[in-house]
């Protein structure tokens, strides 16, 4: 009896942490993130600010890529900690850009985000630019 009170507990309490990181992850995007990359990630191309939509997920078939995503200054340079910047980052990619995301590919962690953060990129276009070519080289397409 008392096991199964205990098992259900825990059951209820993990059902609730993933819950609540997706709510908090949504949350972040709106206030730190939507007011450049608007509500639905299209962002302002015209303005410089590259849609995320049927794009982002291509950026995880290089470890350049992936490290990209996090060191740019959007999401490095965020008041956000390593922790909500690997659920930002996941929830991101899910609901903008889930189609692309490579079959297997690993979700962000906060060890790979402390990581890339630790180091700043000095030429942001230019690294992007690099990265758009490597994958257009290998097939995939991103503007
Ligand atoms: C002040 C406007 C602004 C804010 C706020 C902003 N970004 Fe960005 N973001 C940009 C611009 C502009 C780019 C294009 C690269 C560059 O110049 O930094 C970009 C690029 C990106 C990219 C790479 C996309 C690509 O195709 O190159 C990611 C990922 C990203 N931002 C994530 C975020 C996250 C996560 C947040 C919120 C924590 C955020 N950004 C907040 C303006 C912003």
């Amino acid at each position: 009896m008392k096991k199964t009170i205990l098992l259900t507990l825990l059951a209820l309490g993990a059902a609730g942490a993933s819950a609540a990181d997706a709510g908090s992850a949504r949350m972040n995007y709106m206030l730190h993130c939507s007011g450049c990359h608007g509500l639905d990630g299209a962002g302002s191309p015209e303005a410089g600010v590259p849609t995320m939509r049927g794009a982002l997920g291509h950026f995880l078939q290089l470890p350049e890529g992936r490290e990209f995503l996090v060191k740019v200054p959007g999401t490095s340079q965020s008041a956000l900690n390593n922790s909500q910047v690997a659920e930002l980052l996941n929830w991101i990619l899910q609901n903008f850009s889930r189609q692309e995301i490579p079959v297997g590919a690993e979700p962000y962690t906060v060890r790979e985000v402390t990581a890339a953060r630790a180091q700043a990129l000095d030429d942001v276009s230019g690294r992007r630019g690099e990265i758009v070519k490597r994958l257009q080289e290998k097939g995939f397409r991103i503007d």
